[in-house]
């Protein structure tokens, strides 16, 4: 994690309150704070920074189903992006989906040259993260990686230290986002809301953290209709992964007060551009990135 990372992050219990970071930091020649610990301004809890990755949950905080057991395994970090991302899309979508669309579509969304935060939930690797820190194109503002699984934070500083990026890793829970109320620009959560849990909980974080006329994009998978891909949810299922129909995921989307201000679907896969809408910033008809496929 970076220094410009803590003027927004929080207490996961308190996420009001402001992280102080320890004296004793160490370093890394890129600015990044290596080890050292932060501590809660409002319940003195103190929280681990190790290998540059703030960890927000301690060894107790255990995957809730087989599906998040499996992210939490150092070869599923290992493997992701190198075996099975690239091709992801394409499979579940039924149609060329390749990261050559698929990050100009995501990083169109977001406009992270907007300037400000940008936090990538439940982040994995840190695909979409370094997608977004690139289309920053050096505009002021910092972007945030966070997952609850430590082999793919470990594997995500590893891919963005190799690029040349800076950005922050958090070993956080969506449902309890460890930012200041109002702070984040823009949001993004690929593919995750489908195995998250709690997803009413992470939903309405998202809407919490989002600043006035802030924008979140989302990808996710929608129910099959057809008899194959059925099948196939049906067995995700058992795994802990849920596949609602477009209409429920909408559902959802609207009780967390979250937006809908596009939507674009490929085969089940659905990508969603969500606004703030409680202030006049968010009400304004601010320009969208035409899609591909709108
Ligand atoms: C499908 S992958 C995410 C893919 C990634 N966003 C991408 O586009 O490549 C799901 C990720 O969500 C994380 N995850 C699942 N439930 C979570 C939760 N409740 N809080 C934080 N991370 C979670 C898993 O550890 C896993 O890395």
């Amino acid at each position: 994690m970076y220094p410009e990372s803590l003027e927004f992050l929080t207490c996961p219990r308190h996420p009001e309150a402001r992280l102080a970071l320890d004296a004793e930091a160490r370093y890394a020649a890129d600015g990044a704070i290596l080890r050292g610990r932060v501590r809660c301004t409002a319940c003195g809890s103190r929280y681990p920074i190790h290998d540059g990755i703030l960890d927000l949950l301690g060894p107790l905080a255990l995957p809730n189903s087989l599906t998040q057991m499996t992210n939490a395994l150092s070869l599923t970090a290992w493997g992701y992006e190198r075996l099975w991302r690239g091709r992801a899309l394409t499979l579940l979508a039924g149609e060329s989906l390749g990261y050559a669309r698929e990050l100009p579509l995501i990083t169109g969304l977001a406009a992270p040259d907007r300037g400000g935060l940008f936090i990538d939930v439940a982040c994995s690797s840190g695909l979409w993260a370094r997608a977004i820190e690139r289309a920053r194109r050096g505009v002021v503002g910092h972007a945030l990686g966070i997952d609850h699984s430590l082999p793919m934070l470990r594997q995500a500083r590893r891919f963005a230290l190799a690029s040349g990026l800076r950005i922050s890793y958090v070993r956080a829970k969506a449902q309890a986002l460890p930012v200041r109320s109002g702070s984040a620009a823009g949001l993004t959560m690929g593919g995750s809301l489908n195995e998250i849990g709690d997803a009413n909980t992470a939903l309405t974080e998202l809407r919490r953290a989002l600043a006035p006329g802030g924008r979140c994009v989302m990808m996710g998978l929608v129910q099959a209709t057809t008899t194959p891909g059925r099948t196939l949810q049906n067995v995700l299922r058992v795994g802990g992964v849920a596949f609602w129909p477009l209409s429920e995921l909408n559902r959802r989307l609207a009780v967390a007060e979250l937006r809908l201000r596009a939507q674009w679907q490929y085969g089940v896969v659905v990508f969603s551009l969500l606004i703030e809408s409680s202030t006049a910033a968010g009400r304004t008809d601010e320009h969208v990135p035409r899609c591909d496929h709108e």
